[in-house]
């Protein structure tokens, strides 16, 4: 088998690059290890900044997600019980953000995939990526257990953290970054109304909240516990009381249902630099993770494979190679700047067991300046809608 972009991962980057290069032409296949039906049930998050909707909206897969999405002009910042709006749509000359589960964005870029004609492999075994400083080849075994060898021009590496193609850069360039929080989330989905009209991020002495939605009847939900917690530590009973203190104040209660989903996701950051090793080129969380606060991680996938989609174009047109050379510099440019907001945003709002005096007192004077000043909300507001793709 031959084609001209061989894609490990259909995830958000694989599968949005997959989508952006048939759109100019360019032939892709996507292999896949986890089943169609696996993708399509993975809960993520669920915050998708402007661009990323607009981009959606202009390729062609966003008539769901403008349907079934709920557009936010701003979220709460919930201080020690305390309210306060952050007015998204009027710190930024009028950007908002739509919440849309990832795993519909998925299930919306597989549909759209198949339906023009593109090759998605799922449910493979024992990928592997050859040559890639040459001709690239990837191997696997299919579904049916037979083995497969893709020959390609360029190699995507979209395959997640625990991927296998940031390996097939050699140690020897590539530099890792790393940050582990003392702290991770405990995620649930209810069956509820909604108990508020927008997100709450809320920062309590017992720990951080947040109160997020996917419809009328359903509504997710994070607190912050111990990344070693297990999930069957927790009785519906007891995440309730949990939530429900952690978000208490002015007379506000959520409106409970019943638990049918629970997980704990650890805290970490993570970026690989450089993103590309001759014809292979990472994207998405296979070369950079970032904490959930704020949700940027498919928001960042996306970003990438636009880079590395117009990049592939100039390539394969014009046989212009400047922009593939410059997709890593190009790309980690929006990564640290998409890191800092994460870490700054995770620092703001979580409790650390392990703080100095100082450093709680200085937290809470940051928060006051959040609070207090129009261009800290300014820049809080800027970095959540998300920076322009192009
Ligand atoms: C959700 C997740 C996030 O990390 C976030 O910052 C906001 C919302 C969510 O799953 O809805």
């Amino acid at each position: 088998m031959r084609t001209q972009v061989g894609i490990v991962g259909a995830g958000p980057a694989g599968l949005m690059l997959s989508h952006l290069l048939h759109l100019q032409g360019i032939d892709s296949v996507v292999v896949e290890t986890r089943t169609r039906e696996a993708i399509e049930a993975t809960i993520r998050a669920g915050v998708l900044e402007q661009g990323t909707v607009d981009l959606m909206v202009e390729t062609g897969v966003g008539d769901r997600l403008k349907r079934e999405g709920f557009e936010h002009g701003g979220f709460e910042l919930r201080v020690d019980g305390e309210g306060h709006r952050i007015d998204l749509r009027g710190l930024t000359g009028g950007r908002s953000v739509t919440v849309y589960a990832q795993h519909e964005v998925l299930k919306d870029l597989i549909a759209r995939r198949l339906e023009d004609g593109g090759k998605i492999a799922f449910g493979v075994r024992d990928t592997s990526v050859h040559d890639v400083t040459g001709s690239p080849v990837i191997r696997y075994t299919d579904a049916e257990g037979r083995p497969q060898s893709l020959e390609c021009d360029v190699v995507a590496g979209c395959d997640g953290s625990y991927g296998i193609c940031r390996q097939a850069i050699p140690e020897s360039v590539r530099q890792e970054y790393l940050r582990i929080y003392p702290f991770g989330w405990f995620g649930i989905l209810a069956k509820a109304p909604p108990s508020a009209h927008e997100l709450i991020y809320a920062r309590h002495d017992r720990g951080f909240a947040l109160i997020s939605t996917r419809s009328e009847t359903v509504q997710r939900m994070y607190f912050q516990c111990d990344p070693n917690d297990r999930v069957d530590n927790w009785s519906d009973d007891r995440i309730w009381a949990e939530l429900q203190a952690r978000v208490a104040g002015d007379g506000f209660r959520l409106k409970e249902g019943e638990i049918f989903q629970r997980n704990i996701v650890p805290m970490r950051s993570f970026v690989c630099e450089p993103m590309q090793h001759g014809r292979l080129f990472i994207a998405g969380d296979a070369a950079h993770t970032v904490p959930p606060t704020g949700a940027k991680g498919l928001n960042l996938a996306v970003a990438d494979v636009v880079v590395l989609a117009r990049a592939l174009e100039n390539f394969f047109r014009r046989n212009d190679t400047a922009g593939l050379d410059g997709y890593s510099a190009t790309a980690t440019r929006r990564v640290w700047r998409a890191q800092h907001f994460s870490w700054w945003f995770t620092s703001l709002m979580h409790r650390f067991e392990e703080v100095s005096p100082f450093d709680a007192r200085r937290q809470r004077a940051e928060l006051d300046m959040v609070l207090s000043s129009h261009a800290a909300q300014q820049v809080l507001a800027e970095n959540y809608a998300g920076l322009p793709l192009r």
